[in-house]
């Protein structure tokens, strides 16, 4: 039993088959040697056709060079990790630490309050002691619908949790075990009507918009909206819906209840609220006056936890004798439950998550992304690793002193205010960092540098899942917003090659670079849509010719590139077509989000103000909901960003219709082996838009292209072909 005492709670493994992966990097890297080489020996001299357009070409297979090599780091050792969850509690189930749950929410209409307390009740659900856990819930809408439905939620979670934890039952979350769920007994339908029943409620409040007077009289908490809240100005309004020290908080089995807490942080129109980093640092504050618990773990308010034994996955890595010691947090990837077999908008990130994430985590720590994130509390709030100081979690020094709720809430309210990080370190040394739209990625990053690694856990059943969106310009708007907070981050102090200088291994900056650099691909591959279609109306060879030897490399490259990813895709749960669809969003995400963010950083940098902040919208429309479900591309609305997809898509298809007509019509041989492979690439380039031109010149539902974007792009595209042959 002794050896068994000192046995790590957990193991890691590195991924198989990284020497054929190895092997197969050394032979891309030689051929994309040797395509450099022809591109330096073959450049048409001066006042020759066609030089600055190979000169430019060249350029661009620099730039996918170098980020190719990046990407190669993001791959070359991705780790896994498999928790041991009974030599946990075997060994410290009475030690463990304290959780407190941070549920950030900021649009009771974009964010449905039912979907929140879905979230929140599959929190409070988690197998693990309830006097240990406290659920916070930061609703920076203030509004009084999600404070009513939250009541709702400390009223029906007196049934839910003991039902949950009798029954064994997963998900936790009423709304996603209920979809699935078939009957099992008396009790299962009275909850099922309960939820039903409640459901109810809280949908008629939310569709007149406003608490009844009834309902108000309730809770002493409704009288904080009498005064007239305001989403945008309003004072700081905690509530404590269940506290341990309230003899009325006990399920229906006599158990305690988790604690559970809404905060409404002060906003006044003249204090920059800073976004999430805001609400999450006055959820760090409120929680430390609260519950103090040692651990942190934030969701975003539609990721709810699939897995009750998440929590204890966690605890395994801060647990562990050994190897705990300098682990700050543990990061579970971003999960969705409405994808589609397809995944028609590549929003699984499966490539991302299964093997990026893992590499990182071998350089010293996967990403902090803002959702799904255990985190000691005291490195959140600025603390640096220090082999010297031994952490013991679970021994909770902090006393809790009995004292009114009331008194209570007072004080937390000041904590939530406006002022009070005036002249303070929040949001610089402590807590969230401000100013930038992904603050999570600073915040991750400066943790490592004070010290500090992370881990990433994947396991086989996800442990949170969240809502992906469900169209095209969402996607699009969202991918845009990362990639120009990342982008900014990387001309920032903040770019890890400078601020992670000696402090994080050298691997780790670069491989930061990966997401950093996501908006600077567009040039390359906006060159690359563009302009080797331009030059084939144009006559412009830019490639060797099929009876040339220089002709191997660029299709070694080509097929090795698309092989090793198809492979990669499948091997990681992908389908076939799934990876088709992946491969087009690659291409339409670099050639919009990439471009708009990159433009918006610009811009910011010189003083322009912007788009700005959009939330993607989580709900969506019954007809085009059927059409995300059948897997039909939803356009439906004007956008630049549709614009520029469907001028590129002409231009590729009559530059290709061009040159199969000489061909065919002219016989005209041998600028075909001069043009091959421009003509397969505006080929492939085709192949992958056909739902692009099915949605601008076939379908008739409200979600194909509107035809103000059709016309345009066409106008646009017949100018630059013209451009190209006269
Ligand atoms: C979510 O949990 C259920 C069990 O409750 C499991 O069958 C399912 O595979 C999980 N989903 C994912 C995406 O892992």
């Amino acid at each position: 039993m002794r050896e068994a005492d000192n046995s790590p709670l957990f193991e890691t493994k590195s991924a198989k088959g990284r020497t054929l992966f190895k092997l197969y990097a050394a032979s891309m890297a030689m051929a994309i040697c040797l395509i450099c080489v022809y591109r330096v020996t073959h450049t048409p001299g001066k006042g020759k056709t066609g030089r600055y357009f190979w000169v430019g070409l060249f350029m661009s297979e620099l730039w996918f060079t170098l980020y190719w090599l990046i990407t190669q780091l993001v791959r070359w050792n991705p780790v896994t990790h498999h928790t041991f969850k009974d030599k946990l509690s075997h060994k410290y189930e009475n030690e463990l630490p304290g959780v407190d749950i941070f549920v950030c929410t900021a649009d009771p209409v974009i964010e449905p309050p039912l979907m929140v307390i879905n979230t929140v009740l599959s929190m409070m659900a988690y197998d693990y002691p309830p006097e240990k856990l406290n659920v916070y819930v930061s609703d920076d809408g203030g509004s009084e619908l999600m404070f009513y439905a939250l009541l709702e939620a400390s009223r029906f979670c007196k049934y839910w949790l003991p039902f949950c934890k009798r029954y064994k039952i997963e998900p936790r979350s009423p709304s996603a075990y209920f979809s699935h769920a078939s009957p099992i007994n008396n009790e299962w339908s009275s909850i099922k009507n309960k939820y039903d029943e409640m459901k109810k409620r809280i949908d008629d409040t939310t569709r007149v918009g406003k608490v009844s007077e009834e309902i108000r009289k309730e809770h002493k908490g409704f009288q904080e909206w009498d005064v007239g809240v305001n989403k945008k100005d309003h004072q700081a309004i905690v509530q404590i819906l269940i506290d341990e020290r309230d003899p009325e908080s006990k399920d229906t089995d006599g158990k305690i209840l988790p604690g559970l807490v809404y905060m409404a942080r002060e906003k006044r129109p003249e204090w920059h609220h800073n976004f999430k980093a805001g609400a999450m640092n006055a959820l760090i504050r409120v929680s430390s006056r609260i519950s103090n618990n040692q651990i942190i773990l934030n969701v975003d308010c539609d990721m709810y936890s699939n897995n009750s034994e998440c929590i204890r996955d966690a605890m395994c890595f801060f647990m562990d004798e050994e190897r705990s010691q300098n682990i700050a947090f543990v990061q579970f990837p971003q999960n969705f439950e409405n994808l589609t077999p397809n995944d028609l908008y590549s929003n699984h990130l499966l490539v991302i998550n299964d093997v990026e994430l893992g590499s990182l985590d071998s350089y010293g720590g996967c990403l902090y992304i803002g959702s799904g994130c255990f985190h000691r509390r005291d490195t959140l709030c600025g603390r640096s690793y220090s082999q010297d100081t031994k952490i013991h979690l679970g021994k909770n020094n902090h006393k809790k002193i009995i004292e009114s709720i009331d008194v209570l809430e007072n004080e937390c309210k000041i904590l939530a205010s406006c002022s009070y990080e005036h002249n303070t370190e929040w949001g610089k040394e402590m807590g969230l960092k401000y100013g930038c739209p992904v603050e999570d990625i600073i915040t991750g990053l400066s943790i490592k540098c004070r010290g500090w690694r992370s881990v990433h856990l994947n396991p086989e059943r996800k442990g949170f899942l969240g809502l992906a969106p469900t169209t095209l310009l969402q996607t699009l708007v969202q991918t845009k917003r990362w990639a120009e907070g990342d982008f900014q981050i990387f001309l920032s102090k903040y770019c890890p090659l400078v601020y992670g200088h000696a402090k994080i291994p050298l691997k780790l900056q670069i491989s930061y670079c990966c997401y950093l650099l996501w908006a600077v691909n567009c040039w390359a591959t906006l060159y690359y849509v563009s302009v080797p279609s331009y030059c084939l109306l144009a006559r412009i060879s830019l490639f060797p010719k099929l009876s040339s030897y220089w002709f191997v490399p660029f299709v070694y490259v080509f097929v090795g590139k698309y092989a090793y990813s198809l492979g990669e895709f499948y091997w990681c749960g992908g389908t076939v077509k799934g990876w088709w669809n992946d491969q087009r969003m690659w291409l339409y995400r670099r050639l919009t989000s990439y471009l708009f963010g990159f433009a918006d950083v610009m811009l910011k940098s010189m003083g322009f103000t912007t788009s700005g902040f959009v939330i993607t919208s989580k709900v969506s429309e019954e007809e085009a909901s059927q059409r995300y479900k059948k897997e039909i591309m939803e356009f439906g609305a004007t956008s630049p960003m549709f614009n520029i997809l469907s001028t590129l898509a002409l231009v590729n298809l009559f530059s290709f219709v061009n040159g199969v007509k000489r061909v065919v019509m002219d016989s005209d041989i041998d600028s075909f082996s001069e043009l091959v492979v421009q003509m397969i690439l505006s080929g492939l380039i085709i192949l992958i838009n056909l739902p692009l031109y099915e949605g601008m010149f076939l379908r008739k539902d409200n979600g194909r292209m509107p035809s103000s974007v059709t016309y345009q792009s066409t106008f646009l595209a017949i100018l630059f072909c013209t451009l190209a042959t006269i």
